[in-house]
């Protein structure tokens, strides 16, 4: 644990109160299972087994709040990486509030919040790693991404195009995102809005460092991306499967 060592204390905001309208399913979308447990749980587990992190804090649909430590097969632990589980709100960002404010409210002080999709259940620990190694490092802000293999076009509100970015300069930003507690607690305070927290913490006038993230830390939003997530899934079972199996 990050706080066993060096003082640090890394708190994971996992939003994940979100109705996931663009998959089709009939729950909400991070109770949605792959391969035999949620989006949630499989986000959860990559997180614990990264090794760096102190606390977790899920902030999961109002109505769920009762039921998603059992439906999740998470319990509420005082253990080696504790797991809360609090309301989220109804954006994004309203979620990430309400967990900032749940981990600020225990006694031990908070060096770094990770804020990780619950969506991006797939995420390999060693990414989570590779961001809380850049954060202890010095960064203030890290987040992944990805060099985008599509061209990218601005568009009017007509559909005509406006312009065509450089691709060679954009990446795809991933979670989790990484920051100096302290920065994103004063970004969130300052009544700024951004789609996602380092543009929030950009527009705060903060500096984002980028490094490269990990083509399994993708986005289950669409039906196609569940069967692309249940597809590799089922793959790493059969895989296990087999090496298990004598020779
Ligand atoms: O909808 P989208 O895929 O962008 O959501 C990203 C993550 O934010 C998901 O894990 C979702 O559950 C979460 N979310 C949330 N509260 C909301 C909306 C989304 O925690 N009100």
């Amino acid at each position: 644990m990050a706080d066993q060592h060096d003082g640090s204390r890394v708190v994971a905001l996992v939003p994940a109160a979100g109705r996931g309208v663009r998959l089709g399913e009939s729950m909400p979308k991070a109770f949605v299972p792959i391969g035999g447990s949620s989006m949630l749980t499989l986000a959860v587990d990559g997180l614990i087994a990264s090794g760096v992190v102190d606390h977790i804090v899920i902030m999961a649909p109002a109505e769920l709040i009762g039921e998603a430590p059992v439906l999740l097969g998470i319990v509420e632990t005082t253990g080696p990486v504790p797991v809360s589980v609090v309301s989220g709100g109804a954006e994004r960002t309203d979620s990430v509030r309400a967990g900032i404010a749940a981990a600020l409210n225990t006694p031990k002080t908070v060096s770094h919040f990770l804020v990780h999709d619950a969506a991006r259940a797939l995420t390999p620990p060693s990414l989570i790693e590779r961001v809380v190694a850049e954060l202890r490092a010095g960064q203030s802000a890290v987040v992944p991404g990805l060099p985008v293999a599509d061209t990218i076009k601005t568009v009017d509100a007509h559909g005509d195009v406006t312009g065509t970015p450089d691709r060679s300069v954009l990446r795809a930003i991933q979670t989790p995102q990484g920051f100096e507690a302290q920065l994103l607690r004063d970004a969130y305070a300052s009544g700024l809005h951004a789609t996602d927290d380092a543009g929030l913490v950009e527009r705060f006038g903060a500096h984002v460092r980028v490094i490269p993230g990990d083509p399994l830390a993708f986005k289950i939003t669409t039906p196609l991306d569940l069967h692309l997530a249940r597809t590799l899934l089922a793959e790493r079972a059969d895989a296990a499967l087999t090496t298990g199996l004598p020779r």
